[in-house]
């Protein structure tokens, strides 16, 4: 059996549109476009091809995007000096600060800083919190893209075994928590987990977040599993890879996104609909 291929450049697409048509209506009916902050420090090249990608698709769909580049010795107050003057600016709906952040900075100090109504990423541990208590706020845009991929292919979780490998804040945890809120039976995976191919194994879903080339192998994957790369590594001869290997994956799985085109596409498409919302939050305030 060879998988389907799960599209994430189309998904995010349609999910683009909606939000550019929503974007409009706000206009005609005299409401100001949504505002998103992006903030880089540093020179990390990963990030600042991310913040251009987010302050791209900002533009495509007609919201407002301001742009904060600041060098990488910034000091920690200076940053929260900036989030600071953010959180009281009434004309920005939502803030993203790009990670990773310079080693003199305690990120998790600055995302916390973060309004939780501007939190876009959904890094705040209010925001993580709310997810836990199954009153999502704002959601981490990776794990939420994943599930809307899930339900446009109609993939159902419920009942279902999810493996989620890797435990990142940003993608692991929250994407258990995601997998749970949809009812699903989660087991998330580590470094210290003993038999990671046998938990892969018993998986119907699985999602790799590691951030390792080829990490998870394609004899690990249950026959018929729906697979959920969200790894983008770049190799030395330049190419992009998952952290799933692909080629042998795709013969076992029934479902596979592919890398790229597949979940790197859902993050921004999300991030922009996180940004939707905090502005409708922004009207009621
Ligand atoms: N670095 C890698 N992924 C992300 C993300 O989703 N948001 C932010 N702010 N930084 C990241």
């Amino acid at each position: 059996m060879t998988a389907q291929l799960i599209n994430g450049k189309e998904i995010s697409r349609q999910r683009l549109e909606e939000v550019a048509r929503q974007t409009a209506e706000r206009s005609a009916a005299g409401l100001r476009p949504p505002c998103l902050a992006v903030v880089l420090v540093g020179d990390d090249p990963a990030s600042a091809v991310y913040v251009r990608n987010k302050k791209l698709a900002c533009g495509k769909v007609g919201f407002k995007s301001l742009s904060y580049e600041l060098p990488a010795e910034t000091s920690q107050e200076d940053l929260l000096q900036l989030v600071d003057g953010l959180n009281a600016d009434s004309e920005v709906d939502g803030i993203l600060v790009q990670l990773p952040l310079p080693k003199q900075i305690d990120s998790q100090a600055v995302l916390e800083r973060i309004a939780p109504h501007k939190d876009v990423d959904g890094f705040h541990p209010y925001n993580v919190g709310r997810l836990v208590v199954k009153m999502p706020l704002m959601r981490p845009c990776t794990p939420k893209g994943v599930m809307t991929l899930l339900e446009a292919y109609g993939i159902n979780p419920e009942g279902k075994k999810a493996v989620v490998v890797g435990a990142s804040n940003i993608v692991g945890r929250p994407q258990m928590l995601e997998l749970l809120l949809a009812r699903a039976t989660v087991t998330i995976c580590h470094s210290k987990t003993q038999n990671l191919a046998a938990e892969v194994a018993a998986a119907d879903i699985v999602v790799a977040g590691v951030g390792i080339p080829n990490f998870v192998k394609g004899q690990w994957i249950k026959p018929g599993a729906v697979v959920i790369d969200v790894g983008i590594n770049r190799l030395d001869n330049g190419k992009l890879c998952g952290d799933v290997e692909f080629d042998t994956a795709k013969e076992r799985a029934s479902m596979i996104t592919p890398v790229p085109g597949g979940v790197g596409p859902m993050t921004i498409a999300t991030l922009l609909e996180n940004t939707l919302y905090a502005a409708k939050l922004h009207d009621k305030a």
